[in-house]
């Protein structure tokens, strides 16, 4: 496995729409094992195809578990062509970050719970269903396969704020996707 380099913005590739993966080959599970080691790395919880230069639909999620909240989902998910397949209709706003955007964070909001379809790394299809913070970080690399950025979601320009150095913000290291 091997760490592969972060886009970062304003990359046009950011803002293109990644195409379905046809076929799981090795090299599609490789992708996703370098994207998992990638993420582990930048300590983040997501990322998705195009936040390495790969225009295709492919995620990686990763929410710990949280000694905090016991109740709050966490797992580890390489996804294939996932879609969105039902969202509820409350919405939450919360702070979120993008590895693609560093060194501010923004108030964003999401759907607080979604139903997520895709294939795993061996092509068998799931069906997951998220909520809280799980179903935030899906909804933000869903977006990432869209061109879509958490800045286009942001309600005002206030929204967006600039992060101290980030080695002083040990709290929020695990809000970037
Ligand atoms: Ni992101």
């Amino acid at each position: 496995m091997s760490v592969l380099d972060i886009v970062l913005v304003p990359d046009p590739v950011l803002r293109e729409k990644a195409k379905k993966v046809a076929k799981i080959t090795p090299n599609v599970q490789r992708l996703l094992d370098d994207m998992a080691e990638t993420v582990r790395k930048a300590r983040g919880v997501g990322l998705a195809g195009p936040q390495v230069g790969i225009l295709q639909r492919v995620i990686i999620v990763e929410v710990p578990r949280d000694d905090e909240d016991p109740n709050a989902q966490h797992g580890f998910f390489q996804l294939v062509n996932p879609e969105i397949v039902k969202r509820a209709r409350e919405i939450e706003e919360s702070a979120e970050g993008c590895l693609s955007i560093p060194g501010y964070i923004g108030d964003v909001e999401r759907h607080v719970s979604v139903e997520v379809k895709a294939l795993d790394r061996s092509g068998k299809p799931v069906k997951v269903k998220a909520r809280g913070f799980l179903a935030r970080v899906f909804q933000h690399e869903i977006d990432h396969l869209d061109g879509v950025l958490y800045l286009d979601r942001l309600k005002s320009a206030d929204k967006l704020h600039k992060l101290p150095p980030r080695e002083e913000m040990q709290d929020e290291t695990d809000v970037v996707a």
